[in-house]
């Protein structure tokens, strides 16, 4: 196997820091000058909202706005968006608040710039080409979306969690403000937090392919790779130092920074190594318990870690260096990494079981069914995933059997 393999897929320009949001006008005038923002109700009424409007007044944009995204994305809310403005005829797209805010732009720019509903696009490479520029701007710390070439959303038809991921997705421009995450409260800055430790660690635990010429062609997710483990391995220590902090106290600036650092560095990871297990089955799960996208892949990642471990020895002892958990022996730093993040997991308040986040115990095997349906994340896996395999690592999230055994 060759190790000196890599891809990072990222947008043309990243802005990151405090106050780097007041850069909008000047990034949006280079661009187009008719400008559609997609935000929702919370950000639309905020001050700083006014002033975005009153910076990009004075640089002549002309603008539009639409408040009515909702969270964890329902498809209905997005042709509505669509219909609403497609006579507006914008030349930027724009996304302002949570990872809904920034997938509803990137569809949105989309469904503007090609033919077909949502459903031709599901899955991986089926978008035909350029869509319209998106400008990411997030308010939380978590999915990375402001730098993925992925958009999910939940078909409202169809009662599921869908992802269309597409290299032609990745936004033009991620500004990236870690004062815009100022507002988020404990729950929020805890479960966005666990999204992006999940992102990090199914990246850096995604299996690795023989690369060849037509690995980073052929595939959006080319599995674990040199420089996808770079920005993994710098999410993860960020998460495991600062995600206490910023829950605890959101007034802490340097927690909040290094929270969006994190999630940024863990989209660029599982932007072009992907994710895997956590993310099939969260699918199915947030389906049945409209629960937080967050919240599920975070409920299960022990679970999949545990699964994974023994074929991902050598991964999690570089995590143990990289979160000062001592190393030992291989087998003994495994153990201590996944049961550090089941308590940091438990510390900020992410549910230990499924049962406990909602989900009925006759509901188990539609969810196993569901779960190997996502093949492109199945696939992704560092230890293969059989039917039997994902019914005894569901089985196992629901209950809270701890199946690993460290002697
Ligand atoms: N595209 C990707 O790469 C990717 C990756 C992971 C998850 N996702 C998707 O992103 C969505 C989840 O995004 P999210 O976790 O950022 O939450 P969200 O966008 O769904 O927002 C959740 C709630 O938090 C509020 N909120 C957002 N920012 C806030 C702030 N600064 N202060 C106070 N409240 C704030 C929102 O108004 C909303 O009510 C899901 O649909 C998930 O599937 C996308």
């Amino acid at each position: 196997m060759n190790y000196f393999f890599g891809v990072t897929r990222a947008p043309q320009a990243i802005l990151f820091g405090e106050g780097q949001r007041r850069a909008l006008g000047s990034v949006v005038s280079r661009i187009g000058s008719r400008v559609l923002i997609c935000t929702d109700q919370r950000f639309s009424a905020s001050e700083t909202m006014q002033e975005i409007r009153n910076d990009l007044a004075a640089k002549d944009l002309i603008v539009r706005v639409f408040d009515g995204t909702q969270a964890e994305l329902p498809s209905d809310g997005i042709y509505g968006c669509v219909t609403t403005h497609r006579d507006f005829a914008p030349d930027v797209v724009v996304g302002i608040g949570g990872g809904s805010c920034l997938d509803m732009a990137k569809l949105v720019a989309l469904l503007l710039s090609h033919a077909g509903s949502l459903d031709c696009y599901y899955g991986e490479l089926k978008v035909p080409g350029p869509t319209l520029p998106v400008i990411a701007m997030p308010t939380t710390s978590g999915t990375g979306s402001e730098v993925t070439p992925v958009a999910v959303l939940a078909d409202s038809s169809r009662d599921l969690k869908v992802g269309i991921s597409s290299p032609y997705l990745i936004p033009h421009t991620a500004i990236c403000d870690p004062e815009l995450t100022l507002t988020c409260p404990p729950s929020l800055t805890a479960v966005s937090g666990a999204d992006a430790l999940t992102h990090a660690i199914e990246a850096f635990t995604a299996v690795r392919n023989e690369p060849n010429v037509d690995l980073g062609q052929n595939r959006v997710f080319v599995g674990k790779n040199l420089l996808s483990d770079q920005h993994a391995l710098a999410a993860i220590r960020a998460i495991f130092r600062y995600l206490p902090r910023a829950v605890e106290n959101g007034e802490d600036r340097e927690a909040r920074s290094m929270m969006m650092f994190a999630s940024l560095a863990a989209g660029l990871a599982f932007g072009s190594a992907g994710t895997a297990a956590a993310h099939a089955i969260q699918y199915p799960v947030g389906a049945i318990t409209h629960t937080a996208h967050g919240l599920g892949v975070a409920t299960l990642l022990p679970y999949v870690m545990r699964f994974n471990a023994e074929v991902c020895e050598a991964d999690f002892v570089e995590i143990a260096r990289a979160i000062d958990v001592p190393v030992d022996n291989s087998a003994h730093a495994t153990h201590l990494v996944i049961r550090r993040t089941q308590e940091l997991l438990a510390n900020i308040g992410i549910p230990r079981t499924l049962a406990t986040l909602g989900v009925p115990a006759d509901r188990l095997d539609w969810i196993v069914e569901q779960s190997m349906l996502v093949a492109r994340l199945i696939n992704n896996s560092p230890r293969r995933l059989t039917l039997a395999d994902i019914r005894s690592l569901v089985e196992a999230a629901y209950s809270g059997r701890d199946t690993f055994t460290f002697e």
